[in-house]
């Protein structure tokens, strides 16, 4: 069955038969179509306009484009009649939720038609179900406030500002990870509007392999509207603990990291830690711990996981609660306000297995890559950190059908993530990025400790995540792209976004 891809794509299907429209319409007409289909209706906005300049905003400037313009659909038939337009006329188009995507033309378009999906941001809740259903436009704000009445939640971002589209679709690391594995996984339907404006609802019995594909697949398939996901109970109070520790601690961080990646998840999965590093403009280097407990948590007396970060194990502890016996839309509002918004910052990853002295190794290429002209500039700031993965996480997502991630054993994702003030700047900032990530895979290859995974929401500019997710999910992935989008429409029209290989 999987020798189809090969035969299907070099069979000219694509190339051969639809080669007379393969020529783009102009943006500008494409613009024009949409406004004629949308007379009267406020949806199509051009520069001109007064909404344009507040809609072409996004999380990080550095990720901007000025589209020809910007469509703002009220619900799933909206979408699907553009993108049956799109479709025949061959035009270009990006497609945005949150717009919290790193990276220029991800979630943006320079020439082409941005489907910005913020108005379609309804949240319900069916509590004979347990299931929440969720516009695919909304924000994690929006959907966590609109359920704690009902005292459930969702899987969704640590920063509650981002969307739920790109998050979904590219896996998804939140505080339940250790319970509840990656929030990809508590999908419980899609309905998505493919190629050629086809509206359909994708779950685990229907268009099954599509759903599976969704779960890692980003904008490949079509534009999901709306999520249907599990709720968890948040009947307990949420607590959200920063803490600092100064260089002097790092070795001792460092193994209480290796710890938790090693059993210390599984052995109190209503724990979180992120574990980072930070150096800011005068070269001063702070270890920073992001601790979250779905439960009551106290300083004094916390539980057995969190011990050692609290007892002078790692000396020199600054416990910061910032969110103390609360909800998960707190915690993660106060986030979304710290995480700078409006500020230059890229990303990047690599993937590893546990091991104390990597850890090391790589911390060191960070520290010794971050160098003083680089910290000169106007802004400059660098994080650093490991994301633990553990065997509960794997095995909840696995339970539930599982996805297109291909992660089968614990791993530490691991990422870099500087900020900086002047556009004039971002290609050193880059570089500087791609340089680190160069250095931390070789690491990681020579100590034997490489692990695929290129996690696709923290993916940079010059990352290509999809094809690490393992030569069995990639053929999945390519033969359902063949089957659902066989005119790639999702590829061929949409410049930007992290693609399937082939398409
Ligand atoms: C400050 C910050 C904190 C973060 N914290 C976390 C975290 O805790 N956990 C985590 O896992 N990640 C985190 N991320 C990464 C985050 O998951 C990604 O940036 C993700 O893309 C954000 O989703 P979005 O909807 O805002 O993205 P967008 O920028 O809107 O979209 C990203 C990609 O997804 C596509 N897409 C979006 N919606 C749809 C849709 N409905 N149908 C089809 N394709 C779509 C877009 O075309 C684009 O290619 C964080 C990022 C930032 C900047
Ligand atoms: C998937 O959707 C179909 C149609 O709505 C429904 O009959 C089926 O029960 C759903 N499957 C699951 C696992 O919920
Ligand atoms: C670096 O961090 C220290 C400690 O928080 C602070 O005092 C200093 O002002 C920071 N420097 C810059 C340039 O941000
Ligand atoms: C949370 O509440 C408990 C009492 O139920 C208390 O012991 C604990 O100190 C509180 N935690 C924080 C961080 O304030």
């Amino acid at each position: 069955m999987l020798s189809h891809v090969p035969v299907l794509l070099g069979s000219g299907l694509i190339a051969g038969s639809y080669a007379f429209s393969l020529q783009f319409t102009s943006p500008t007409t494409c613009c024009s179509l949409l406004g004629t289909e949308f007379n009267g209706e406020s949806k199509v906005f051009s520069p001109q306009s007064a909404e344009y300049g507040p809609l072409n905003t996004y999380w990080t400037p550095a990720a901007q484009q000025s589209p020809t313009c910007i469509f703002t659909p009220a619900n799933t038939q909206d979408v699907s009649r553009a993108v049956k337009l799109f479709t025949r006329k061959n035009c270009q188009f990006a497609i945005r939720s949150g717009g919290h995507s790193y990276n220029p033309g991800w979630a943006g378009i320079i020439n082409g038609v941005l489907i910005s999906l913020s108005d379609i941001d309804d949240v319900t809740y069916d509590s004979q179900t347990g299931l929440a259903s969720v516009g695919a436009g909304s924000r994690w704000t929006n959907v966590y406030g609109a359920l704690l009445p009902y005292g459930v939640t969702v899987l969704g971002g640590r920063n509650s500002d981002l969307g739920v589209g790109g998050y979904l679709t590219g896996g998804g690391i939140s505080y339940y990870a250790n319970e509840r594995g990656w929030a990809t996984d508590n999908i419980h339907s899609v309905e998505i509007v493919l190629a050629g404006g086809r509206i359909i609802t994708a779950n685990r019995t229907q268009h099954s392999e599509l759903f599976r594909c969704i779960k890692g697949g980003s904008s490949n398939y079509g534009v999901i509207t709306k999520f249907v996901l599990e709720t968890v109970d948040a009947s307990t109070p949420f607590n959200a603990v920063s803490m600092r520790y100064p260089a002097s601690s790092t070795n001792e961080v460092l193994a209480a990291a290796y710890n938790y990646c090693t059993g210390g998840s599984d052995s109190d999965p209503k724990s979180h830690v992120i574990f980072s590093a930070s150096i800011n403009g005068t070269q001063e280097y702070f270890n920073n711990l992001l601790m979250a407990y779905n439960g009551v948590f106290d300083v004094a007396n916390p539980a057995p996981i969190f011990e050692p970060y609290f007892d002078g194990t790692i000396p020199n502890p600054t416990p910061f609660v910032f969110a103390a016996n609360t909800t998960i839309k707190y915690a993660t509002d106060w986030l979304s306000v710290r995480q700078a918004p409006g500020t230059r910052y890229t990303m990047g990853t690599v993937s590893i297995y546990a091991d104390v002295e990597l850890f090391k190794t790589l911390r060191n290429i960070w520290i010794a890559e971050t160098t003083p002209d680089l910290q000169a500039k106007s802004g400059f700031f660098t994080e650093f950190a490991f994301q633990p993965v553990g065997q509960k996480w794997i095995d909840f997502s696995a339970s539930r059908g599982d996805n297109s991630l291909g992660i089968t054993s614990p791993i530490v994702v691991v990422w870099t993530q500087p900020r900086w003030n002047s556009a004039s700047d971002d290609v050193d900032m880059v570089s500087y990025v791609n340089r680190m990530l160069g250095l931390f895979e070789q690491a990681a290859k020579d100590a034997g400790k490489f692990a695929n995974l290129k996690y696709l929401n923290y993916g940079g500019r010059n990352q290509d995540p999809i094809p690490t997710y393992g030569q069995q999910n990639i053929l999945r992935m390519q033969l359902n792209k063949a089957r659902y989008d066989p005119l790639n429409v999702f590829g061929r029209l949409v410049p930007g976004g992290f693609k399937i290989p082939g398409f």
